[in-house]
C-alpha cells in the first residue's frame, strides 16, 4: 500500500544536481566525437574481456553464476542479487558500479557508468543500495545513487538520485510514492 509523499523530500533539481557533481568530464582528445577515441580512454583488451563476460551473461540463466562473473570485471555485486535475462551493464567501466544485496534487475535493464558525447566523455560511479527493484527495460545513467528499498517502475529513465524507500517511474523518473520500510516489492 502506498503512503502519501513526504513533503521534505529532496526536489528533483537537488537530486539531479547531486548526480551531476559525481560526473567527471574528459574532453574529446581530437576533432571528432569522443567515441572515435575510445581506445585512448580504456585499454581495448580490457573492454573486449568485459564485453565477452557481460554480453555472455545476458543469456546466463543462473543468477548466482551471473553475479560471480560480473565480479570478475571489477563490478561490486552484493549477495543474492538477481539480474534478469538480457540485463546489461557498462562494458567500459563496470568497476564503477556498486550494488548492494538482494536487488532485482528486470529483463533488458541497463546500467551505464559512462556516456560518450560529441565533445566529451562523461564518467560517473553508480551506487545501488540493498533490496532495490529495477523494473524491466529501465536505463540507469552514470553518477546515479539509488537508496535502499527503492523501486523503479518498468521502462524508466533514471537520470537523478532515488531516495531510499521511494517508488519512482517515468522518462525521466519522477517520484510516484513511498515504499514503507519493511514492505518489499
Ligand atoms: C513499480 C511497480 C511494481 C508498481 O506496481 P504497483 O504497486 O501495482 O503499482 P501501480 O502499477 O498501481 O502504480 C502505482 C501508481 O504509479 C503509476 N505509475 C507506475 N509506473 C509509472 C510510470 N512508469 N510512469 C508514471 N506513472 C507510473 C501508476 O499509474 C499508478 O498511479 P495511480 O496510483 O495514480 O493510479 C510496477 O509498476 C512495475 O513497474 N513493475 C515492474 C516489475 C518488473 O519489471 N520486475 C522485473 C521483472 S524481470
Amino acid at each position: 500500500m502506498r503512503k502519501p509523499l513526504n513533503r521534505n523530500m529532496d526536489t528533483d533539481v537537488q537530486l539531479e544536481k547531486r548526480r551531476q557533481e559525481r560526473i567527471i568530464s574528459h574532453p574529446s582528445p581530437g576533432p571528432r566525437n569522443s567515441l572515435q577515441y575510445w581506445t585512448r580512454f580504456v585499454h581495448p583488451l580490457r573492454v573486449i574481456c568485459n564485453f565477452a563476460i557481460i554480453y555472455a551473461n545476458r543469456f546466463n540463466p543462473s543468477v548466482n553464476l551471473k553475479n560471480a562473473l560480473y565480479r570478475l570485471t571489477g563490478m561490486k555485486v552484493g549477495k543474492h542479487c538477481s539480474f534478469g535475462l538480457c540485463a546489461m551493464v557498462d562494458i567500459f567501466y563496470p568497476q564503477l558500479i556498486t550494488i548492494g544485496e538482494d536487488c532485482i534487475f528486470g529483463y533488458d535493464s541497463l546500467i551505464l557508468a559512462h556516456g560518450y558525447l560529441q565533445r566529451e566523455l562523461r564518467v560517473g560511479p553508480v551506487v545501488i543500495g540493498n533490496r532495490v527493484t529495477i523494473g524491466t527495460k529501465c536505463t540507469i545513467l552514470p553518477g546515479v545513487v539509488i537508496g535502499d528499498g527503492a523501486v523503479v517502475s518498468a521502462m524508466s529513465l533514471v537520470n537523478k538520485d532515488v531516495p531510499p524507500h521511494t517508488l519512482v517511474g517515468g522518462v525521466p523518473i519522477r517520484v510516484l510514492g513511498v515504499v514503507p520500510e519493511g514492505e518489499r516489492r
